[in-house]
């Protein structure tokens, strides 16, 4: 997704300006307050100048202290009003940034969730995550604040240069040929800072991502020792972080000087040529006061503006990082006009000469070309050895991926014609690993069907022989389970996903490898319970583990991606080296194993 040529990038930046304005569009009374209360208020700090002017040259000069109470209450009145406006800019603008923010996660997270996981394997699903938050942030720091500060400043600029002419001619062309004097350094200054606290983030970002690593596997760490290059490399990533502030630092508190002793000895000059045209009578002592003010207005706007430019340059690009993934098309295309499944899936499975590759490895065929038939209501077991693409065909059953070449029917209809949510509800699968997730047991073993009674439930758990252990939990089926299971056995979570699998109560079955956590009793438990499942439903269980697959109707050996040979476990015994091979070191092992319990 590198940006091809310049004009592409100005695309692209155009396009995100596109998106995020439609993000602004359902919001446009909300934007009206906002900008109306903008005007006011910046209205209202100008005519502050013109409040100055009359409380100097009315109140003061003339000695009158009705005047000069007058004068004051007009002003207490301005800040009143100031007040109460800028409560409403401050309120309406902050509103939107999180509004509109909060929309834009929202549609981030219900297009990434559907799109096709292998987008995922070319994602790293930590950036993305990060342009869900920090991007995101961004975005919602200039929508609600850059932008607001952008207009207001503008509206100042403006306003304030027009009364700078009507207060003083003289006086305001000598304010306008300073100008460049005063703004050049501010915006070189302003560009260093601004590259240095992009890297400073960015090093900050490094710093993130290295503690997520780390202390996600920390037991591998810990065993491994390897606490003390960790630190040092943290250490590392720590020092850069600050060595980039500290240049940051310099900058900003050269600009911070030097922008003071500019505006400051501006205002110090002016106060020397306009106090002399006091002096001889030329101007009053008002206008000179509101003179100052406004430029004093006119200077922190432009300076405002300049640093706020960064901002926007910057929300830009992340606006362009999540309009990306906005755009990211899901590879599984459904189909314009699905065809219907019938009232009761039988489980009848046809695969016609299927081959896949990976996309991250396209000269490796995953599949190849592999034609396979499971008959209605049919046990079928596979076996092969590690990386024969044996969970890849569960993958593409549930059309995860689509095969590069061959068909994969079901019912007799090719599954890409079919709406991918009615293909999987015909589907339970237990999981190589099993995906567990943060929040209530109940609401893990309800994950495919959430409207299932509480019966149902509990007579799931027993029949995955897990019922007993919840119940001994000290919330029972109301304990919550940390980030991904967290806190249970590798058994444990085989069965929580097994119950699952039986409470979805699927027409076929897609276990793979759903038992190879369990001690040999639960194992022998759950292997009833999932006879008993297996009985009226299709079932593809993939096993190491001869005891399950000795029970399956017939058994697909798959080797690199084809099938070897497909039959009863005798007819292979026979027939199929690999097979004899796997199996006989299995009996050996089962046998040891067997012996050993008896013992
Ligand atoms: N996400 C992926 N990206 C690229 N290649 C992959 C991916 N997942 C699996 N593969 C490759 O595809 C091949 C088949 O993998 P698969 O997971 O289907 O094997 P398996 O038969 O289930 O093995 P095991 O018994 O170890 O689970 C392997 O060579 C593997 O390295
Ligand atoms: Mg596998």
């Amino acid at each position: 997704m590198m940006p091809e040529a310049e004009s592409s990038a100005n695309q692209d930046r155009w396009q995100a300006v596109t998106v995020m304005t439609a993000f602004l569009k359902p919001y446009r009374r909300q934007i009206s307050f906002a900008l109306a209360a903008l005007l006011f208020t910046a209205t209202i700090t100008l005519s502050i100048g013109q409040g100055v002017r009359l409380l100097i040259d009315q109140g003061f000069a003339t000695s009158s202290a009705p005047l000069l109470t007058q004068y004051v209450l007009i002003f207490f009145g301005l800040v009143v009003a100031l007040a109460v406006g800028t409560f409403t800019r401050y309120y309406w603008v902050t509103w939107l940034g999180e509004r509109v923010v909060a929309d834009i996660r929202d549609r981030v997270f219900k297009h990434l969730i559907e799109l096709h996981p292998g987008f995922f394997d070319q994602n790293r699903s930590l950036e993305i995550q990060s342009r869900l938050t920090a991007d995101t942030t961004l975005l919602q720091s200039v929508i609600g604040s850059s932008v607001s500060v952008a207009l207001r400043n503008m509206i100042m600029m403006t306003g304030g240069i027009i009364w700078l002419f009507i207060t003083n001619l003289k006086l305001s062309l000598i304010v306008l040929l300073s100008v460049p004097l005063v703004v050049t350094p501010i915006l070189v200054f302003g560009r260093r800072v601004r590259g240095l606290s992009r890297r400073s983030q960015d090093r900050v970002a490094d710093v993130g991502a290295y503690v997520g690593e780390v202390l996600g596997q920390i037991k591998t760490v810990q065993a491994y020792n390897h606490q003390d290059a960790d630190k040092q490399r943290f250490a590392k990533h720590v020092e850069n972080a600050f060595d980039i502030a500290k240049q940051r630092i310099v900058q900003r508190a050269l600009l911070i000087a030097v922008v003071i002793i500019l505006v400051l000895g501006a205002v110090g000059l002016m106060l020397w040529i306009g106090g002399m045209d006091v002096i001889e009578g030329n101007i009053s002592g008002g206008e000179l006061a509101a003179f100052v003010f406004y430029s004093v207005i006119v200077g922190s706007a432009v300076g405002s503006i300049s640093e706020v430019i960064g901002e926007l340059q910057r929300a830009a690009g992340a606006a362009e990082r999540i309009v990306e993934l906005l755009n990211a098309k899901s590879e599984i295309l459904q189909p314009a006009t699905p065809k219907n499944l019938p009232n009761n899936v039988t489980g009848h499975i046809r695969i016609d000469a299927l081959s896949f590759s990976y996309p991250s490895r396209p000269d490796v065929k995953a599949l190849n070309a592999l034609s396979l038939e499971v008959k209605p209501g049919e046990t079928l077991a596979l076996v092969g050895p590690s990386g024969a693409g044996k969970s890849t065909l569960f993958d593409l059953l549930l059309r995860f991926f689509d095969g590069v070449e061959g068909r994969i029917y079901l019912e007799g209809i090719d599954i890409r014609n079919l709406d991918t949510r009615a293909l999987r509800r015909c589907f339970a699968l237990v999981s190589q690993s099993p995906a567990l997730f943060y929040g209530p047991i109940a609401d893990n073993l309800k994950y495919g069907c959430p409207g299932a009674d509480d019966t149902a439930m509990l007579e799931a758990a027993k029949a995955a022989h897990i019922h007993d252990f919840i119940e001994q939990l000290p919330e029972g089926y109301a304990t919550r389970l940390g980030d991904a299971g967290l806190g249970l056995s590798g058994g444990q979570k085989q069965r929580l996903a097994i119950a699952r699998a039986i409470l979805a109560d699927a027409p076929i079955l897609l276990l793979d490898e759903a038992t190879s956590a369990l001690d040999a009793e639960s194992e022998y438990w759950v292997q009833k319970a999932l006879e008993d499942l297996m009985q009226d439903r299709t079932t593809l269980v993939i096993a190491h583990r001869l005891a399950t697959v000795k029970n399956a109707d017939r058994i697909a050996v798959l080797n690199a991606g084809q099938l070897e040979a497909i039959g009863s476990h005798e007819a292979l015994i026979a027939g199929n080296p690999l097979y004899a091979r796997l199996a006989s070191l299995q009996f050996r092992e089962t046998d040891s194993a067997s012996g050993d319990t008896a013992t």
